[in-house]
């Protein structure tokens, strides 16, 4: 029987420690775990977790590798078959109090239940505890594809063809276009500098949302000014400059919409690169040179930009 000083409601499962020998809070941490059962466990499954004697269910949210048992060599996995050990990331839907294995066998280890057989499909040795942000950033990785040109240089031609590669690959992506901000959440703002970085601030917002949660976003947004652009480049992650270029008099010659003329003929005010400046990106992460290459070859770049950086 335990005997308590302070009258404090505590019950099956909570844990009594010593001041200076506190266990880990934590909602997500790193197990090696022993798979049993011939279903594979795969990313992104949830199954029960039985750790002391709670009961709470968890995600598997990354699958680092697996061990080759002939010669405990680390191998990427996908999944875990039978009799497979294997590196994971495990995320509850409770927090656990818990101490790494090698600190404490009975705090340090669980089982897996599957639920529907209620059979034991896994044991797991507890390596650490991880932060929200470390599975984040490893099991969603988005990137804000920034495409910056003159009106006519190719900006959503491109982001169109990178979008659809990047569906084709079932990987989560979105297109923010200007003209179609302009029509949805812009329609207030005109071209002035102030009402473009009105613009651009509320396209990056967007942006930044959706990238946080793992999606690829393609933007095409004249945003001329060099100081805008790198406010964004500060605002989010794994942001991809990229200079769609094309002079000026190949951009007049396309005239896709009509506006250039009617610029020249002093019916639009502040038209970029007649009558408002266009800042050419200092240090861009790309040059897409749309008056040499053709949209097929621009867009290959930017898919090979993002394999090669371990996007996709
Ligand atoms: S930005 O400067 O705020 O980034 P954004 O990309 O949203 O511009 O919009 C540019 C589009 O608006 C152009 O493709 C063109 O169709 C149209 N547009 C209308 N007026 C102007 C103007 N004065 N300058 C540039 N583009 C204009």
């Amino acid at each position: 029987a335990l005997v308590l000083n302070d009258e404090i409601d505590i019950s099956r499962g909570d844990m009594i420690v010593r001041k200076n020998n506190l266990a880990e809070i934590a909602g997500a941490f790193e197990a090696l775990v022993c798979w049993f059962s011939e279903e594979p466990l795969k990313e992104n499954n949830s199954y029960l977790i039985k750790h002391t004697t709670q009961n709470t269910r968890a995600t598997v949210s990354k699958i680092r590798y697996n061990i080759n048992i002939a010669d405990l060599h680390r191998q990427p996995a996908e999944s875990l078959q039978l009799n497979d050990i294997g590196r994971l990331s495990l995320k509850t839907n409770q927090p656990l109090l818990f101490d790494a294995f090698q600190n404490n066998k009975n705090t340090g280890s669980f089982i897996i239940i599957d639920e529907i057989t209620n059979n034991t499909v896994g044991a797991g040795l507890i390596l650490h505890k991880i932060l929200d942000d470390e599975i984040n950033n490893s099991s969603k990785k988005g990137a804000v594809i920034w495409l910056t040109g003159l009106s006519g240089s190719g900006k959503s031609a491109i982001a169109d063809r990178v979008y659809r590669y990047l569906k084709k690959k079932d990987i989560s992506c979105q297109r923010l276009d200007g003209d179609v901000m302009r029509e949805a959440l812009s329609k207030d703002l005109g071209y002035s500098k102030e009402d473009r970085d009105k613009n651009i601030e509320r396209a990056a917002f967007v942006a930044k949302l959706l990238s946080d949660h793992g999606v690829f976003v393609l933007s095409s947004f004249i945003s001329p000014y060099q100081k805008q652009r790198d406010k964004i480049r500060k605002q989010v992650n794994n942001f991809i400059e990229v200079f769609v270029s094309a002079p000026l008099e190949v951009c007049e010659r396309r005239d896709v919409k009509g506006l250039y003329k009617k610029a020249r003929a002093g019916k639009i005010a502040n038209f970029t690169g007649i009558s408002d400046p266009y800042q050419i990106p200092k240090k861009p992460e790309l040059v897409l040179e749309t008056d040499k290459e053709n949209l097929k070859q621009s867009a290959e770049k930017i898919i090979k930009y993002l394999e090669q950086k371990g996007f996709v």
